[in-house]
């Protein structure tokens, strides 16, 4: 991944074409931005012409009154600039930060939206930076580096003008020097971005091992990995370290080399110029602007230099941003939705891998009629999960057809096709937010009555009276604050509201005590009826009663029937319920 990253890294500008519709919407804080720049510009130009003034005709005149006034005018026009250049700022602060806000919320929603396959290549860490880190680059992009070049230049451009003007001799001693500003510019920005490109890469290293270890830390305590995981941080914040460091000691000979090329112009022109004023072929007021301008010239060009480094960072970020939204989403345009459906399932002839090269599912085939319950037995790692993945339309096959009431689910619309499915899965998905919340989020418009009546079906409703747990109540984060077989019920609860045609329960009930248990199986038994189900389960009486058990090997189908009928067969299914695991079922 990273090797692959950093070749595709270079951006193009057209790259940031992405940006255009979301500063259009607040291009009115551009152009006046634009504006106060073009004022205060015109005015740092003009200003050395005033200290010419100064001193060629009222210093030189023994003129105090004229002075002071072209003083006050100085002042006057200072006051004027900073204005200006405080609004401005404050403009474009509000146009980076709305624009991107925009930016930031469109990825979201894309990236909500991105096949499950997406999710599986890269860590989220990794992604989480590239919705902080490459967004804020782009920020720093629209609300600096893009008015700063435009002024920038015009700035450059102006005092080069006059300084030709006031003297091209002194002008040309100056750019003699140029060479060793085009060398602090260019291969200095260029090796300076490397670094800080690299920086970034770490950081977001840093990040996925921080995310890991933060949400791994049940598991990291109770089998004491502190050390491990701390040793691991430690070689990734390490090698932070270094690539900052690296960054740190190229960018600091970034300033001192524009000081110093400065500081020479300064010296050569004090020389020069000095003898021109001796010779009379230049006034003190030109060798006293001349400088001015001198100090001032170095003020756009570093400018211009950190708007190439901010366009830099800007094009590596916009380039990831956009090969996420460019990653095709599920859905091929146009599809009808898939109308509501009975729930007859048809599998026909299904080859499927992961990754390609590696095939998870042979050609596999069965059919559910509506209603039904099936079962998906068989060893760890023989697939069952992946069909329910190919159901679920989270993967598509590489060969055959998945029908559900004898449509095609990969011809029609995903949207309208998930919504008929729930999918209740080992580890129930709580998020932080009211029980509400997470009960409703698969039927928004379910009431306050619904709810409770679902948490009655699935046996919570009693209990969280008594411990007076309201709809209001708060669940932390994977709703810690719950017990297992709790949130297995919540997860039930919200399953039975949003009323699926087509139910998935993942080891659902793999991790609940008995008591527990029977309260699940009675939960189940409302949440099966009148459903066509998918259950995978290792030690449910559930697959007793299930109209078709499908006894999955290695990624083939082995067996198939009811209970009695594999029973007798004393085949691989028998063999399953020997074995430790099943015994309770058979
Ligand atoms: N697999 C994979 N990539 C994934 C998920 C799974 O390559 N993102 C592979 C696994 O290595 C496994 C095979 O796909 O060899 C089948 O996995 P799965 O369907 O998840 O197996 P289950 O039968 O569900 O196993 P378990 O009972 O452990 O859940
Ligand atoms: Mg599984």
């Amino acid at each position: 991944m990273t090797t692959q990253e950093s070749n595709q890294r270079e951006g193009k500008l057209r790259d940031l074409l992405i940006l255009v519709p979301y500063v259009k919407q607040h291009q009115l804080n551009l152009w006046l931005s634009i504006a106060l720049m073009i004022i205060s510009s015109v005015i740092s130009i003009a200003l050395p012409m005033f200290i010419r003034r100064a001193v060629d005709v009222h210093i030189m005149g023994y003129d105090l009154p004229g002075l002071l006034l072209l003083t006050s005018i100085a002042f006057g026009l200072i006051l004027v600039t900073t204005s200006a250049n405080i609004f401005r700022g404050r403009l474009m602060a509000k146009l980076g930060q709305n624009s991107i806000r925009a930016l930031r919320d469109d990825l979201f929603a894309y990236m909500q939206r991105l096949p499950v396959k997406f999710f599986d290549k890269i860590p989220v860490g990794k992604l989480i930076t590239r919705l902080t880190s490459d967004v804020d680059a782009l920020r720093d992009l629209v609300g600096n580096a893009i008015v700063s070049m435009v002024i920038d230049t015009l700035r450059l451009t102006g005092f080069l003008a006059l300084m030709f003007w006031l003297d091209w001799r002194l002008t040309l001693i100056t750019l003699t020097l140029a060479p060793i500003l085009v060398f602090a510019l260019t291969f200095l920005t260029a090796r300076i971005r490397k670094a800080e490109d690299q920086v970034r890469e770490q950081a977001s290293l840093v990040n996925a091992n921080l995310q890991e270890s933060i949400s791994g830390i049940r598991v990291i305590q109770g089998f004491q990995a502190e050390d491990y995981f701390h040793e691991q941080f430690k070689i990734e914040d390490y090698n932070l370290l270094r690539a900052g460091m690296r960054a740190v000691a190229t960018y600091a000979y970034f300033w001192p080399t524009i000081d110093l090329s400065w500081l020479l112009s300064t010296a050569a022109i004090f020389y020069f110029g000095g003898q021109w004023v001796m010779d009379g072929t230049a006034t003190p007021g030109d060798l006293v602007a001349f400088i001015a301008y001198t100090g001032q010239f170095f003020g756009p060009l570093r400018g211009l230099s950190q708007a190439y480094r901010i366009i830099q960072r800007a094009l590596a970020g916009a380039v990831r941003i956009k090969r996420i939204m460019a990653t095709e989403t599920e859905e091929k345009a146009n599809l009808n939705p898939m109308p509501r459906i009975t729930g007859k399932v048809e599998f026909e002839n299904i080859t499927f891998g992961y990754d390609p090269e590696e095939i998870v599912l042979h050609d596999i085939s069965f059919a559910a009629e509506p209603g039904q319950t099936i079962a998906l037995v068989g060893h760890t790692g023989a697939g069952k999960t992946s069909i329910i993945n190919l159901l679920c339309r989270f993967y598509n096959p590489i060969q055959g057809r998945i029908l559900v009431d004898g449509l095609d689910i990969h011809e029609h619309e995903l949207e309208s096709y998930r919504r008929q499915i729930g999918l209740v899965l080992q580890e129930p998905f709580l998020f932080s937010g009211t029980l509400r919340d997470n009960i409703r989020f698969g039927a928004p418009e379910a009431t306050d009555e619904q709810i409770w009546d679902a948490l009655e079906t699935v046996g919570l409703a009693e209990a969280f009276t008594k411990s007076r747990i309201t709809l209001d109540t708060i669940l932390t984060e994977r709703g810690a604050n719950f017990s297992t077989g709790q949130r297995q019920l919540i997860s039930f609860a919200r399953a039975l509201i949003s009323d699926p045609r087509i139910l998935i329960l993942d080891e659902a009930t793999a991790h609940v005590d008995t008591l527990t248990e029977q309260k699940v199986q009675q939960a189940l038994a409302k949440l099966l009826a009148g459903r066509t189900s998918f259950v995978i389960a290792h030690r449910l009486s559930t697959i007793r009663n299930a109209d078709l058990i499908i006894v999955i090997g290695d990624g083939h189908i082995l067996e198939r029937g009811t209970h009695e009928q594999l029973l007798a067969q004393k085949g691989e299914y028998w063999q399953l319920c020997s074995s430790q695991n099943m015994a309770q079922i058979c």
